[in-house]
């Protein structure tokens, strides 16, 4: 399998509690490479945009609330099947059921408040790199 890239956000309840370290320690510990990070806070617009796909769920208010309620870290993420990889890294997204050892399952605290985001499919992953990052920004 080719390397692969997909978008992870460390998400406000983890930054809150300092844990992006310990997050990114999980990544590289199991042959993920961070290419390209930032500590930004998003817009109310950026975030209404990145989570456009849930517009009509009952949780979109909420979620992008959320959202901008205090930094991320954004991350582009480079390695052998990065997508798969990085979700069975971070568990299910209800921290309650998420397998053990999964990120979700240490350090998230709600459906919501579930640590970490991460792109679900290789077209998704490439859009959202983008949407955050320029090329040059990017340093494989
Ligand atoms: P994420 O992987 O960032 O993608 C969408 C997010 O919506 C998800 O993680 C959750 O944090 C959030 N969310 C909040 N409520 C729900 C819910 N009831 N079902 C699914 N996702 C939810």
């Amino acid at each position: 399998m080719a390397k692969q890239r997909t978008l992870s956000i460390i998400k406000p309840d983890a930054t809150e509690r300092n844990l992006t370290g310990k997050i990114n320690s999980i990544f590289e510990e199991n042959g993920l490479r961070i290419i390209a990070q930032k500590r930004i806070h998003l817009s109310r617009r950026q975030a209404e945009q990145f989570y456009a796909v849930h517009k009509e769920r009952p949780f979109y208010g909420e979620l992008v609330d959320y959202m901008i309620s205090g930094p991320v870290v954004v991350q582009a993420l480079e390695g052998e099947n990065a997508v798969l990889k990085n979700r069975e890294l971070m568990g299910a997204t209800d921290p309650a059921k998420a397998d053990a050892g999964t990120i979700r399952k240490l350090y998230g605290e709600g459906i919501e408040r579930n640590a970490v985001h991460g792109s679900d499919s290789p077209e998704n992953a490439a859009a959202e790199i983008r949407f955050f990052f320029s090329d040059t920004e990017i340093v494989g």
